[in-house]
């Protein structure tokens, strides 16, 4: 430091740079200019749209201060297009590590506020070094995107960086788990990389995702769509089902994220948390168990809530949803038993009586082979009264897409349990990891229908000339068709048939469902089973 002109003022003298101390000074100026420095400034211009900066979103996901930031000082070497001038420390992304609930995650955040948090070569590049850290060490890896794609400025060498964040989204999938929350935009080919993660969080108006935006929409097909109608949250967790959990704003987005990351474990070969219930429930059925043995109404289209018995079985009733708003005729998320992660997939006789169809069908499938990459059990929970009839279905590929479903269930090698509540009807029943898919336990209340179809569809096929005569001599149709119905409902539409096969192992009371769940995953602990070798299936897709 250079001494005052003014010999009377008498200016503190630092120690000279070329010395350890003075390199040390000089360290925290830079690490001051590109950390809080950057963060003023970018607070500036986010907070005022209701937006963290891309370290507040961070340190909201992470422990206090677990996070250990790398390449802060990586800056472009772009000098195209005036760029020269205008390199920043960190190129619009923040990454690094720390830990969620003490176990270590990878975390990325771009950087609205530098070039639009776009992705250059500098930018894409700390990204793919993050998630080889990730690949190797074995923890997941959470990336926040918020920001205008690839930086138009830096052209290929841009482009480029995502191919290279592709294939490690890929490598990596199924081994860590990967999440992707969006709290901007991202678009054009940058969606691909969240879609190539296991679950996508979104906020509520603050975010978007599309390929084409409404210009070129409006340009190329003449549509007339606003950016929240074509790619907003609200859109992507209800119509495409790009997104898994829409957030009311940030903060839950990231408690989101953080709850989610509680049942998984750190990679593929490591066990999920143990996390004990905070109210331990005893073996003998308490007043939630016994409301289930009236919770099945009488009437066999009358709808109940399946989630009441999902909950249930789960520890503090804590039932964390993906997808809860698409395709909700099936519900798929998390919960323990005993402290251990599983997985659930559930029939929802609630909406469109619990049918499956396309959505549902590819909703489902990817949440069993989740759970199987990552071994967390899965439980099946069925009232299934088949695949939704329609034209709309059959020329949009129920055949291939609902085989998704089946695909799932018979290469997953994790404990399967299911428990048919009510109606297992048809091809939908064997779908539903029924026992010759794979289940290691199949388990049915006495108010299960395992059959071909439903009653009344089978009447009419049976019966159909039962039916004529009766109508040609002018009987009471009504009055036989009932009778007709009750017959079959006697013969074929019970548990009965299936248990005395071995199809069902148990027909339990449903106030015993979380006792006997509860022992059989115990027993299924130590499960080992293993597929065929082979480079890999062919799913359909
Ligand atoms: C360089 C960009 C940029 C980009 C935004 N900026 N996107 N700079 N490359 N792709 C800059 C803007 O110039 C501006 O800089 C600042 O970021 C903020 O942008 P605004 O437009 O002022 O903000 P806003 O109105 O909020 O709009 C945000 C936006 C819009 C919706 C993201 O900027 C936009 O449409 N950007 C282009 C998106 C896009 O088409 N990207 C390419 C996608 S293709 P100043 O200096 O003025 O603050 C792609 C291919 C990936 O990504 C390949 C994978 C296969």
């Amino acid at each position: 430091p250079q001494a005052s002109a003014d010999p009377s003022v008498a200016e503190p003298v630092g120690p000279d740079p070329r010395s350890t101390a003075g390199k040390l000074v000089a360290l925290r100026a830079r690490a001051e200019a590109a950390g809080p420095g950057a963060d003023a400034r970018a607070a500036a211009k986010q907070h005022p749209r209701g937006k963290k900066t891309a370290r507040e979103r961070i340190d909201a996901l992470l422990d206090p201060d677990s996070f250990t930031e790398l390449d802060t000082y990586a800056r472009s070497t772009a000098t195209a297009f005036g760029m020269a001038t205008k390199h920043v420390d960190g190129d619009g992304v923040v990454t690094g590590f720390g830990t969620v609930d003490g176990r270590p995650v990878a975390v990325y955040a771009q950087d609205f506020t530098a070039f639009g948090g776009s992705l250059g070569e500098v930018h894409g590049a700390k990204i793919a070094k993050l998630q080889d850290f990730a690949a190797t060490t074995g923890c997941p890896v959470v990336g926040i995107n918020d920001g205008g794609g690839a930086r138009i400025q830096e052209g290929v060498a841009s482009l480029v960086q995502y191919a290279r964040i592709f294939r490690r989204n890929v490598a990596a999938s199924g081994v860590v788990p990967q999440v992707s929350l969006i709290l901007g935009p991202c678009a054009g080919g940058a969606v691909y990389s969240p879609a190539l993660t296991d679950v996508v969080v979104m906020t509520d108006e603050s975010s978007h995702m599309f390929v084409t935006g409404p210009d070129v929409i409006r340009t190329v097909t003449g549509e007339d769509v606003g950016f929240e109608e074509l790619g907003g949250g609200r859109t992507h967790t209800t119509r495409s089902g790009v997104a898994h959990h829409l957030a009311p704003d940030e903060d839950e987005a990231i408690h989101y994220v953080r709850d989610l990351l509680s049942f998984l474990p750190s990679n593929n070969l490591s066990e999920a948390p143990l996390l004990p219930a905070e109210h331990v429930r005893g073996p003998e059925p308490d007043e939630d168990d016994l409301a289930l043995d009236t919770i099945v109404p009488d009437a066999a289209n009358q709808p109940y809530d399946m989630a009441t018995v999902v909950t249930t079985v789960l520890d503090d009733a804590e039932f964390l949803q993906v997808h809860e708003s698409f395709a909700p005729n099936v519900l798929c998320g998390f919960g323990r038993v005993e402290g251990r992660p599983v997985g659930v997939v559930a029939n929802q006789p609630a909406h469109l009586a619990g049918t499956l169809d396309i959505d549902a069908s590819e909703k489902a499938a990817r949440f069993v082979r989740m759970c199987d990459a990552f071994g967390l059990p899965v439980l099946t929970f069925v009232d299934v009264p088949g695949f939704l009839p329609g034209t709309d279905q059959e020329w949009n590929g129920i055949i291939r897409r609902g085989a998704k479903l089946l695909f799932a269930y018979a290469e997953a090698t994790v404990p399967l349990i299911t428990l048919i509540t009510r109606k297992a009807y048809g091809g939908a029943y064997i779908v539903m990891g029924s026992k010759e898919m794979g289940a290691d336990l199949c388990l049915a209340w006495p108010s299960a229908q395992i059959a071909v179809m439903g009653a009344q569809g089978a009447v009419n096929i049976l019966h159909r000339g039962t039916l004529k005569t009766a109508a040609d001599e002018g009987r009471d149709l009504e009055q036989v068709r009932a009778d007709l119905v009750t017959e079959y409902e006697d013969e074929l539409a019970n548990p009965w048939v299936a248990a005395e096969r071995g199809f069902v192992d148990s027909v339990i009371a449903p106030s015993e469902t979380r006792t006997v769940i509860t022992k059989a995953l115990r027993a299924l602990a130590t499960k080992r089973a293993s597929l065929p070798p082979k480079k890999h299936g062919n799913i359909p897709l």
